[in-house]
């Protein structure tokens, strides 16, 4: 009697064990016990295939904690520390490297017919205080961000662990806290200037004139905006719109309940990041030092006369038309130098 019991506690046991495999499919692919002691890290997580992950029994209603292990953490985590560098630092450095040689080569885009002294209104203060919301937010915002990505390789061996955490401190709060009139901002830029930045045939003539940006003195014609500003308009609508989707993932990381997820858009955020970024320094160079007259219209709000014929002629024409802009002002004849 107690021998037959025994083969039946045997047996049981079997079962059960065999049952507990089979319900770990994971598990059960691997060649050897995931719950042996010997079993080592590294052999356990290169055993774990694409999409596997072993679980814990948990009581929290946090589904995720129960996850002790989850390979495609190791390739997000291969990304972030040598893809993203590699990435970043392409397209960023190219896109100085790219704005540095084209001021050495083309130089200062100037007004060919010189200032007129007559200045017609560009922006009015509100488009203004839109713009300079929307940019000094996106500039703390990449600045902080460029600093998670890459500050513990540039910072912290230069100014040390005190001054780089102190930094990354304040830098997490701004980018968390800026996202929201960053935002803002995007979205009453949208609704402002969407009516002067819907593509058109006049756009293509733009292209192939490539801007008039290499033939001194000619510009194509072009209205409020320009077909480069159009492109400028939408990446930063667009590509704002996805970073503020993708950040708001990451700063509720329970949205998506799923730590996969959660990966893809930290690799979309970053990437789109670096993108957008060199996208503005091409922007930042244009309206400063590459074109002569330029700051004028986010700075002041007025442009010379002859800026605005050189750069938006039928623009010029259509407010003049409608009467608030000044007429009859001829470019003075003033080779560029
Ligand atoms: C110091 C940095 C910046 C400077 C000097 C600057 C300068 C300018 C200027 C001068 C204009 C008017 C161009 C015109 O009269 O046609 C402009 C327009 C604009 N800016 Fe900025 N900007 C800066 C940063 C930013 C940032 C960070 C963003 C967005 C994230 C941005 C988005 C725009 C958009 C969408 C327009 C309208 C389209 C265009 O003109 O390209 N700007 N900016």
């Amino acid at each position: 009697m107690p021998s037959s019991l025994s083969t039946l506690t045997r047996a049981l046991c079997a079962a059960i064990a065999l049952l507990f495999v089979l319900a770990h499919p994971a598990a059960a692919q691997l060649s050897f016990k995931p719950t042996a002691e010997s079993v080592h890290e590294d052999q356990l997580l290169n055993a774990l295939k694409e999409g596997d992950k072993i679980s814990g029994r948990i009581s929290i209603p946090d589904v995720n904690a129960a996850n002790l292990i989850q390979p495609a953490g190791r390739d997000w985590r291969d990304f972030q520390r040598s893809k993203l560098p590699i990435i970043g630092g392409v397209i960023i450095i190219g896109m100085f490297a790219a704005l540095l040689i084209f001021l050495m080569v083309r130089g200062r885009i100037r007004i060919y017919h010189g200032f007129s002294g007559t200045k017609i209104v560009r922006f009015v203060s509100f488009e203004r205080f839109t713009h300079w919301l929307t940019a000094s937010c996106f500039i703390v915002l990449a600045l902080s961000g460029l600093n998670i990505s890459f500050g513990r390789a540039l910072i912290l061996p230069l100014f040390g662990p005190e001054t780089f955490s102190t930094l990354s401190v304040y830098a997490k709060f701004c980018h968390n806290y800026l996202a929201f009139p960053f935002m803002l901002g995007l979205v009453i830029m949208f609704l402002i200037w969407i009516k002067d930045n819907i593509p058109g045939k006049l756009d293509l003539e733009w292209f192939k004139q490539g801007g008039g940006i290499l033939t001194e003195g000619k510009h194509p014609p072009a209205k409020k905006f320009n077909a480069g500003q159009k492109g400028i308009f939408w990446t930063v609508i667009l590509g704002g719109a996805l970073m503020s989707v993708s950040g708001w993932f990451l700063l509720f990381p329970y949205l998506p309940a799923n730590v996969t997820a959660l990966q893809v858009w930290s690799v979309i955020h970053a990437v789109l990041a670096m993108l957008l970024i060199a996208a503005i320094m091409a922007h930042i160079y244009i309206g400063s030092i590459g074109m002569e007259g330029a700051f004028d219209a986010m700075g002041t709000g007025e442009v010379d006369l002859n800026w605005a014929k050189e750069h938006h002629s039928l623009w010029v024409e259509e407010e003049q038309a409608k009467g608030q802009a000044p007429s009859g002002s001829t470019p003075r004849a003033m080779p560029a130098e």
